[in-house]
């Protein structure tokens, strides 16, 4: 049954409910957890075990010691800043860390005292439910498509493109060598070879993959692994490459935020529809970081 077709037996159901209890039948629907076992499909359970499988091999902070750019920028950020995996780790996960004293969302102004700030959590990775919402409502039907996800560490794209895509080729380039032998052993665990390629690359030395490219994917890529001045270069070789007309550009942040020394006029901004509820771990704000291009 497709949507429409379900919207219509739903409003011939609701027509049936006597008057005073539509109102309380609604907000069941919209605000209680009792359905969103329907929404939990069968791909996502197998991106949890992947999850379950790559958690043991990192730190908890899922950053490796060899990025040791990446862990100096982050102490160069203006408040307290600390890395948390959200493929790894879902809202509930981080809850019970922060109990076992494990994790902690704030830090101590002054030690000792009861003062305390939050600390500013980022992730490097998407979520499961971003992910989904990539794959499921961003993103056209992919098939015959080649996608490529630029910076692709964990791999999560790659095995999310494949089991909620029907994308002929996914490529994952790294620069980071123990991200690239995570990727190959889950990539050889879940059988995911046969679509899935992953490239211990630098994206600027892609010119060719790039330029046949019709997807490309870009999530945070740069922002705590490059110096600025390496930013603005490998934006210029995007630009100069990736550039076959019709292919999407798919950016967290936007082009704008991102490129404000570089003008964007290679590409148009496509619409995204983001109220989507896809269970309760929905991050509203995180789906509207995530932005759509078309290459003019
Ligand atoms: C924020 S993570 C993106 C993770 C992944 N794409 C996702 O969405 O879950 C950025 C990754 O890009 C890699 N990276 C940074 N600069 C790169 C470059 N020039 N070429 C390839 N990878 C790069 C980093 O090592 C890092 O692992």
């Amino acid at each position: 049954m497709n949507f429409d077709e379900a919207k219509l037996e739903l409003q011939q159901l609701l027509n049936k409910v006597s008057p005073p209890e539509v109102g309380k039948l609604l907000d069941w629907m919209k605000n209680s957890d009792e359905l969103d076992h329907l929404l939990l499909d069968n791909n996502k359970l197998i991106l949890q075990n992947i999850a379950d499988d790559l958690r043991p091999r990192l730190p908890l902070e899922a950053m490796f010691p060899s990025e040791a750019a990446a862990h100096q920028k982050m102490q160069q950020c203006a408040r307290p800043t600390v890395h948390v995996d959200s493929f790894l780790y879902s809202d509930e996960q981080v809850d019970a860390l922060c109990e076992e004293g494990a994790m902690s969302r704030n830090y101590c102004l002054s030690c000792g005292s009861f003062r305390t700030a939050p600390l500013e959590f980022i992730s490097h990775s998407f979520s499961a439910t971003e992910l989904q919402f990539l794959f499921q409502n961003l993103l056209p039907d992919l098939s015959g498509r080649t996608v490529v996800d630029v910076g692709s560490r964990l791999g999560a794209v790659l095995y999310a493109g494949y089991l909620y895509s029907s994308a002929s080729r996914l490529f994952g380039l790294e620069l980071n060598e123990d991200f690239i032998r995570l990727q190959n052993d889950i990539v050889h665990k879940y059988k995911f070879s046969d679509r899935v390629q992953v490239l211990h690359a630098d994206v600027c030395t892609q010119e060719v993959l790039l330029s046949s490219t019709d997807v490309l994917i870009m999530n945070n890529v740069f922002e705590y692994f490059m110096e600025s001045s390496q930013q603005v270069r490998a934006w210029s070789f995007i630009m100069q490459t990736f550039r076959r007309r019709g292919s999407l550009l798919v950016t967290v942040p936007s082009l704008q935020e991102s490129l404000s020394a570089l003008q964007p006029g290679w590409v148009e901004e496509l619409p995204v529809d983001y109220d989507v509820y896809l269970g309760r771990d929905t991050d509203p704000e995180a789906l509207r970081q995530i932005h759509l291009y078309r290459i003019m």
